[in-house]
């Protein structure tokens, strides 16, 4: 028999595609649940980051506040994975022992309760700046964030950053976050039970960053952190209160930016949203 290879090989990445792998971080397989049950060890500083790693690493250096390589590779103890509930009240507790941005990514970095994590590249943090009066929050990190590690950075990333120069902002003067900060394989929405574990440490973030104004970026976002179950292009451009701690903070609906790229019609609409973020921000500034 004579085989095709070219179709094989066709064959293979479509089914590789179909369940999710769609890129290619390095040469040789890596096998992440064995290291689970590995005895816990740092990786070496000589260790090579796979070829397109390195030159995110190089093109995008770390944000304050995105993972050391060393921590984001560390390897904990094993753990049986925690029931839903069980994950959620342990997230409450995890997230709520955090007293400062660092403290919660360590913790959000070795917390064990949402699957999300063993096939995902890295935790997904946060990008800019955590004094700034302004927070966004997105849905997931997609496959340039697993990557590089940092929220926002492929094609929407683009496009949103573009969107804060037009209010003459930039990612030094505004906080990016998503309510799931590990990637959900081949970038499907994260379910409602990995969105509910997660949200404990989101709520603590928006607590310790403490803006005046909150942003949220497409509908799982709003949907989650503002309560609702309308659609976005019903919340959109409304003002909500956002609940944080004892604080109340004023919280914006708009379009994703991978929506606008997909419905650039749209992006009128999100242009007047961000102008009355821009409007009240002065207001509060005042
Ligand atoms: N989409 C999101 O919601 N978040 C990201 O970080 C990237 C794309």
């Amino acid at each position: 028999m004579i085989v095709d290879r070219d179709k094989a090989a066709r064959e293979l990445i479509a089914f590789y595609h179909e369940s999710g792998v769609d890129v290619v971080i390095g040469e040789d397989p890596i096998d992440r649940l064995a290291e689970d049950r590995a005895p816990a060890l740092e990786e070496p500083d000589d260790h090579p980051l796979p070829p397109t790693a390195t030159v995110a690493a190089r093109e995008h250096p770390p944000a304050p506040h995105s993972a050391p390589r060393s921590d984001r590779t560390r390897v904990e103890p094993p753990q049986a994975p925690a029931a839903p509930d069980a994950a959620v009240m342990a997230a409450r507790e995890a997230a709520r022992r955090a007293t400062s941005l660092d403290e919660l990514r360590e913790i959000l970095n070795r917390f064990e309760g949402c699957a999300l994590r063993a096939t995902a590249t890295q935790l997904v943090f946060a990008d800019g700046n955590p004094n700034a009066r302004l927070m966004f929050v997105g849905e997931a990190p997609g496959r340039d964030e697993d990557i590089e590690g940092l929220p926002f950075v492929g094609r929407s990333g683009k496009l949103l950053d573009r969107m804060l120069a037009a209010i003459g902002l930039d990612r030094k003067g505004v906080y990016i976050a998503n309510i799931v900060p590990w990637r959900p394989p081949g970038n499907r929405t994260p379910t409602p039970q990995e969105t509910a574990i997660c949200l404990p440490f989101t709520q603590r973030q928006i607590e310790l960053v403490d803006p005046e104004v909150l942003v949220c970026l497409g509908n799982p976002s709003t949907q989650t952190l503002l309560a609702t179950k309308e659609g976005i292009t019903r919340t959109r451009g409304r003002w909500f209160r956002y609940q944080s701690g004892s604080r109340e903070i004023r919280a914006m609906p708009t379009f994703h930016p991978a929506f606008l790229l997909r419905n650039p019609i749209s992006k009128r609409l999100a242009w007047r949203d961000f102008l009355a973020v821009k409007k009240t921000l002065a207001a509060a500034a005042t």
